[in-house]
Order: structure tokens, then sequence, then C-alpha cells
């Protein structure tokens, strides 16, 4: 389908023989290491509004620019898919908040849906009283349960109207909007919300959104839009740390920051300095490209020399890189009380060493090939391949860095195929455990890693593949009318690491594994025959009256035929 896919299969044959010569193994990284987190280690899930929420048009909510782009049903999501209903999330608060109680996490991490609390996206226009009650009541009874919110403003849904009349993030008109947005809800959540993330991966919500266009609003504007976006987008996230500095925060005392999504890069030849570049490129162009003006002031020079030559190249007489000035730069260095880091997944890089014809882009001012090991584990999504090491080496990158920043990791999970109705994922299991002892090696190497959040409390709506890849706790069986949720094996053997804030000793590390299998085999068997329990439910309620009734009505009929004959 896309011409990535091709490539990866290229990537993979490349790669068989050049991984055997150059690596073999990574000793300190094979060990397991047994021990616990720093006392007070906020483990969580996380979700997103669109994704989970449904009831896209119920109680005044506007549209976002995910509802046109689902709507316009040109072959955009897989299977023509949209989250109008989803897990229908809207109506299952209680029910949910439920399961983060059964798997005792500290904290759930959720997005604020922008045109559900702003139908147009402009707070002067109309603030929506019911958007503001339905979030309210999620953070007091998440409270009631002891369990702290962390909220992000802004999870892609933008609010169409803002899209249509500005053209969205190409605007800055909408740095205003987003500070007003973000003000409303500092005041209407901020006595009780002290953890805010103000956008979520903003990158790739860029990328797809304005470069590729597989995402909302799907604009194609190669090599420009997604620079001048991401432009507004920090530019945006600094003025609303400010505006929380100076107003809200000696009143609420919460923290501010932003989360940003990367996989790891690892040089292919480690012994060949182009590798070295590449991967360095690699990284920048991912975390440093927002990190580096939110930590140094400014975009990271390798940016700024790759796109300024490319552009120069292409015939321009400025980069396609929009510049800060010296005042913005001191005014969004040191705008973040914490980094949200996202992490998936690992990629071997190596220079490109093909010129390529293609226009301006971001793919060619990165300049990199990325590579997969094909011994690596993978997973329900294409690009997903579980290599735990990678986590620890990017969560000490971002370390020294950003100069040891305090770290929150805001998404970090497997998915699983959709026709994989599996509750024993074994799987997920492996890889929780793997990338989570990769996260206590990062903080004995001294990350200072304060929270974790798991990604994500259900199967939910994923974007252009729809429903066909679930990356879930619990299982949402999506075909039927009320979504009901089922928990995966994953659900207990996470449970058990929260409690114990760790791995205690091999011994009770191997006996999770074994309870967390015997449990989903019951509720597998309870998945696959639940709706025969409902197909016989539907028999004695509807079926057996019907008949009945019919009987007794036939025999009336009958009977009072008998009567008129007899008289
Ligand atoms: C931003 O929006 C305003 C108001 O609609 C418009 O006049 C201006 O041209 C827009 N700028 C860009 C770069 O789209
Ligand atoms: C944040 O607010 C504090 C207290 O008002 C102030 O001292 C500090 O200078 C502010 N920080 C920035 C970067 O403006
Ligand atoms: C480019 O790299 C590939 C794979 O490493 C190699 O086979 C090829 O010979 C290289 N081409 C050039 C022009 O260096």
């Amino acid at each position: 389908m896309k011409p990535v896919r091709v490539v990866t299969l290229w990537w993979m044959l490349l790669l068989v023989p050049r991984l055997g010569a150059t690596r073999k193994g990574f000793p300190e990284e094979a060990s397991f290491y047994y021990g616990t987190f720093p006392p007070g280690f906020s483990w969580g899930v996380g979700s997103s509004a669109y994704q989970t929420e449904g009831a896209w048009d119920q109680d005044g909510k506007g549209p976002s620019i995910w509802d046109a782009f689902t709507h316009s049903r040109k072959g955009k999501v897989l299977g023509d898919e949209t989250a109008d209903v989803a897990c229908d999330g809207y109506y299952k608060v209680q029910e949910d908040i439920a399961l983060l109680r059964e798997l005792h996490v500290s904290h759930y991490q959720f997005s604020l849906s922008w045109p559900r609390l702003l139908p147009t996206g402009v707070r002067a226009d109309q603030v929506n009283g019911k958007g503001v009650k339905f979030y309210s009541d999620i953070i007091d009874t998440l409270l009631k349960s002891n369990i702290t919110p962390m909220v992000t403003l802004h999870y892609w849904d933008l609010p169409q109207l803002l899209q249509v009349k500005y053209g969205g993030w190409q605007n800055m008109s909408l740095i205003n909007y987003f500070s007003d947005y973000a003000n409303l809800c500092f005041e209407a959540f901020g006595d009780r919300v002290k953890h805010w993330i103000t956008f979520s991966d903003p990158r790739a919500m860029v990328e797809k959104g304005y470069e590729t266009g597989h995402h909302a609003p799907g604009l194609k504007l190669h090599g420009m839009g997604l620079y001048k976006a991401a432009h507004h987008i920090i530019k945006a996230h600094a003025q609303v740390w400010h505006s929380y500095n100076t107003t809200w925060r000696s009143r609420q005392q919460g923290l501010v920051g932003i989360s940003l999504n990367c996989d790891w890069g690892e040089p292919l030849d480690i012994r060949n300095p182009k590798d070295i570049e590449a991967a360095e490129r690699y990284l920048q162009f991912c975390l440093g490209w927002f990190a580096n003006p939110i930590y140094a002031g400014d975009y990271p020079q390798v940016m700024k020399d790759s796109i300024g030559r490319k552009s120069a190249e292409q015939g321009l007489e400025t980069s396609r890189l929009p510049v800060f000035t010296v005042q913005e730069k001191s005014y969004i260095r040191g705008t973040s009380d914490f980094l949200g880091l996202g992490h998936f997944t690992t990629r071997y890089i190596t220079e490109r060493n093909y010129s390529s014809r293609q226009g301006p882009s971001y793919q060619n001012d990165r300049d990199v090939v990325e590579l997969v090991d094909p011994h690596w584990p993978d997973l329900g999504s294409k690009w997903l391949y579980s290599v735990p090491w990678g986590f620890r080496r990017l969560l000490n990158f971002a370390q020294t860095q950003y100069v040891n920043p305090p770290m929150y990791v805001t998404e970090n999970g497997a998915s699983q195929k959709s026709d994989c109705t599996q509750l024993c994922d074994q799987w997920r299991i492996q890889y929780l455990k793997g990338y989570i002892n990769e996260m206590l090696k990062a903080i004995k190497d001294g990350a200072n890693i304060k929270g974790y959040t798991s990604w994500s409390l259900l199967d939910k709506f994923e974007w252009e593949k729809g429903y066909s890849e679930r990356y879930g706790f619990y299982y949402v069986d999506f075909k039927r009318r009320h979504k009901p949720r089922y928990p995966k094996a994953s659900v207990q053997y996470y449970k058990k690491i929260i409690i114990a804030n760790g791995f205690p000793s091999p011994r009770e590390v191997e006996s999770w594994h074994l309870e967390a299998l015997e449990i989903c085999s019951i509720n597998n068997y309870m998945l696959a025959t639940e709706p025969l329990l409902s197909h016989m439910q539907m028999v004695t309620e509807t079926v057996v009256p019907t008949v009945c009734a019919l009987c007794i009505l036939t025999a009336a009929v009958l009977l009072v035929l008998l009567l008129r004959r007899w008289s």
C-alpha cells in the first residue's frame, strides 16, 4: 500500500548479513535486573479523547478535524472506520475508572477534547458547560479513587472550525486560541489537576497531518507545512507554560510539560562515523526538534544546517525551517517542568548513500535509512518491534541532552492484531517486563524518571489503522453495541509490578507470569462463550414468552371455535 512497506522488506534483506558481521549481542543488556523503583514512583495507564470517547456530536460538542477526516470516507482510514462511537467511553466513565482501580494504578493520563469544551475552538464564542461538567466529574471520580489525573490538553483532535477558518497550525493565530483554551482548563480543573501535558506527540501530528497527509487534516505541504506547524506549536506550548507560571502556579502548585514520542536510533555500525552522525540526525529530527527549543532555546544545529543546505539546493532564498528571534528563544527556553517521553520501538540507522530525486520533504532533510533486525520480535503493528534495550538508551540520551530533567514516560506499549481475540497476551507481558526493566536500569544509570504511563487502558481507535490494532490492557468487543471490556493477562502482570513497585525477586516474578496466564484462560473462555450466553438469554427472554403467548392465543381461539360449534 505504502512504499514504506516495500522499503521495510528491502531493509530486512539488507540487514541480515550486515548485522551478523557488526554486532553480536549486548551482554549487559541481556541480563535482567531485579530491584525496585524509587519510593513514590508513579504508575499509570493512558488514553486519548478521540480514540475512546465516541459521542462525537453529543451534548454540544463541536466537530474536530478527526471527525471531518473520518467522515469524508475516502479510504483515509482502514475499513473507513470512524471514532463516532469508539469505546463509548463518554458513557462509561464509572466503569472505566473501576478498571483503573482494578489495575491499582497511581495515575491516569487522558486528554481533553478541545471541541467538547469549546465547540468552535474559540473561548470567546462559547464554552460548553456540559463538556466542562463531563471532565470535572471524571477528575472528581479519579480523585475519590485515589488516582492522580494527568491531563493532556491537546491530543490531535483540533476543532474543525479552526482548521477551516485559519488553516489549523499553519496559522499563528492558533497560538492565542490554544492559550485561551488552556487557561480555561487551568481555571476549571486546575484546583484538582496538578500534572498538565500541553501536547502529546506533536511530531506525528505535524508529520502525518501536514506532510504525508495520513492523518487529519490530511495536508501534504511537502517539507514546509510541518515545520511551520511545529514552530507554532512550540510557541503555543511556551505561551501556555508562561501563563501557568505567572497566573496559576502560585495558587495551584502544578506542573506543565510536553510529551514527545521518539524511537531510539542506534547506529548500524558503531565503528562507522557516518552511521553515528546519521543516528544523531535521526534523534535530533525526532526528539530534538521540539525538546531542543524548550530546553536550549533553539532548533538543533544539525536540523538548521541540513534543512538550510537542502533549501538552498532547492533554490529557496530562506530555509524551510522557520527561525526564532532572540526574544523568542529566551521566552521558549526553560518552559517545561518535566519532559514527557513516549517510546515504542528502535531502529538501526545508517546514512542514505543514494541521492533522491524527490522534492522537499522531511525524509529528504533527515537523510537517513531506518533498518530493523529481522530477529526482533514484531508485534501487532508493522513498525513495532520489541527492542527493550533501546528504551534505556533513549532515556539516558534525554537525560544527558537536556541536563537531567524530571521525566515522565508518557506512552509505552505494544499492539496486537485485531483478529487475535486472545486475552492471554504473553507477548505484551514480555514487552512490559523487558521495557520496564530497562527503565529501571536507566534510573540506576541516573535518569530522573518520576513515573510511567503504559499505553493504553483500552483497545481503541488507532487513527488511520481504524480498529485493526489493539493496544489495550482491556480487550474491547467493538462488534457489540455496549462495547464490553475484558481484562487481558497483562492486567494481572502489570498490577503485580505496580504493587511490588518493580521486580523484587526471580521467584516472585516467575509466579506472576503463571498466575496471569491461569486467570486469562478463564477470561478467554468467558469471551468465547459470552455471545452464546447472550443468545441463550435472548431465547429465554423473548423467544420463549412469544411462543408461549402464541400457544395460549391459539388455544383460546380453538376453544372459542369449539364452544361456538357446541352451542
Ligand atoms: C491566518 O488566518 C487569518 C484569518 O483568517 C488570515 O487572514 C491569514 O491569511 C492566515 N494566515 C495564514 C498563513 O494562513
Ligand atoms: C515563573 O514564576 C516565578 C514566580 O512568579 C518567577 O520568579 C519566575 O521568574 C517565572 N519564570 C519565568 C521563566 O518567567
Ligand atoms: C549503499 O549502501 C548499500 C548498503 O549498505 C551498499 O550495498 C551499496 O554499495 C552502497 N552504495 C554506494 C554507492 O555506496
